[in-house]
């Protein structure tokens, strides 16, 4: 008879270090119902079950306006829509992050991790990573994508932090109305950023996607004016948090691993596999939600309808049934099928570009330096959602090339 589990997803002890919950988990509790929390909700552990869970749109939904949340800010952006809504939404979109068009960002992005670098190694080489590269990077480039001005990055930062700050705390009790209310003022208020913006190319359509979208809101049937907004909303939010944590857990990565590090140094054809490996060891999303449309049985859990389930990416990418020495990092692994950026409908949209991003990021660091140290013997701080395997600061020396 398997011991019972239970744990709290908000402890950090366990955030720091979840792999041994998580090896429980796949091996004695592959489908756990969570005790003592406000709503029903059921964490899922392997590979086999999360992927089966988010390729079902019809029996595990996006949309959670049951909960009082974010998630159900009128009117829910692609991210909280189901098909067809979502196929509609998502296909206004797609086209400005296919790999093509994505690739033609690369020596803007070049041009970008160059000088941000270069200004750090200027003063010293001693940095916080997180502030002198891994967001400004992101934001950047989301914004020149938007057509935004890039110059308002610490605002789109504190927007990004604050709608990011409280994501996952609702399955675990943590969300609290004062919360909400702020998180409800900051949408209002990112809103009204893009109001005039979006007048502004009405009147002068430009090369970017703002204008793509105006225009499919001007032919009416294509986008609302409100899911114009969300989108954009979405857009900037999205992908900057979530990159910010890829490239900082890379250089952790690497940080940990000094022979991987070596590896790269003498072969940066390896940056690929590289960086979907440190999608794979430590994933920037650790749990993709999803509510159960209907009633089931998992694993002899039963499930009913409006249950939400916990898909452990974080989990499931340590697999030892799909991954031959999942507990290893190992920068030129070739067969990696990781779930990191989600899986079906909902894959992440900008999956191409934050490969990009990290790519260019730890090899521009990688090039312009013959080592990095940590500075500091202190716990690095942890992000405050549970939905992050992050760290918000990573104090390094980068010893000039
Ligand atoms: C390492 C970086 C990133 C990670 C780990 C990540 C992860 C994810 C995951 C797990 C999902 C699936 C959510 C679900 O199943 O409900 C997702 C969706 C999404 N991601 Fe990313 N993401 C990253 C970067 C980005 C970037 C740079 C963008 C910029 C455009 C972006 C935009 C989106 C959007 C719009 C969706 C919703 C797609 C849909 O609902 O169809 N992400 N992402």
């Amino acid at each position: 008879m398997a011991e019972p589990l239970a744990f709290n997803p908000l402890d950090p002890a366990f955030r720091r270090d979840p792999y041994p919950i998580y090896e429980r988990g796949r091996r004695d509790h592959p489908v756990l119902l969570h005790e003592g929390l406000p709503i029903r909700v059921a964490s899922v552990f392997r590979y086999e079950d999360c992927q089966a869970i988010l390729r079902d749109a019809d029996a595990w939904s996006n949309e959670f306006a049951v909960l009082d949340t974010l998630e159900d800010l009128p009117p829910p952006s692609m991210l909280g829509t189901d098909p067809p809504e979502h196929t509609r939404l998502r296909s206004l979109v797609n086209k400005a992050f296919t790999p093509r068009i994505v690739s033609q960002l690369e020596p803007r992005m070049r041009e970008l991790a160059d000088e941000l670098l270069g200004d750090a190694l200027a003063a010293g080489g001693e940095v916080d990573l997180v502030q002198a590269l891994s967001y400004p990077l992101p934001v950047v480039v989301i914004a020149e994508i938007i057509g935004i001005p890039a110059a308002d990055r610490a605002m789109f930062k504190r927007w990004s932090d604050e709608a990011i700050a409280s994501l996952g705390l609702v399955f675990f009790g943590g969300l609290d109305p004062e919360r909400i209310a702020r998180q409800r003022r900051l949408f209002d208020e990112m809103r009204g950023y893009f109001m005039p913006l979006a007048e502004q190319r009405r009147a002068r359509p430009q090369e970017d996607l703002l204008t793509g979208l105006v225009l499919a809101e001007h032919e009416g049937s294509k986008l609302s004016y409100e899911e114009m907004l969300s989108m954009l909303v979405l857009l900037l939010v999205a992908g900057n948090e979530t990159t910010t944590t890829l490239i900082g857990n890379a250089a952790l990565a690497l940080l940990d691993h000094p022979e991987a590090e070596k590896q790269l140094r003498a072969d940066p054809g390896l940056l690929p596999t590289a960086i979907d490996e440190v999608l794979r060891f430590s994933s920037p999303v650790q749990f993709d939600p999803r509510r159960a449309t209907r009633a089931t049985r998992l694993h002899g859990v039963e499930i009913q309808p409006d249950d939400f389930v916990l898909c452990w990416l974080g989990s499931a990418n340590r697999d030892e049934r799909v991954f031959e020495r999942p507990d290893v990092f190992d920068p030129a692994r070739e067969r990696n099928p990781h779930l990191a950026f989600g899986f079906g409908a909902h894959y992440c949209l900008g999956a191409n570009l934050a490969r990009l991003e990290a790519r260019v990021a730890i090899g521009t660091l990688l090039a312009r330096t013959r080592g990095i140290e940590r500075v500091g013997s202190e716990e690095l701080p942890l992000h405050p959602s549970p939905v992050f395997r992050a760290v918000t600061k990573l104090p390094l020396r980068m010893l000039p090339a």
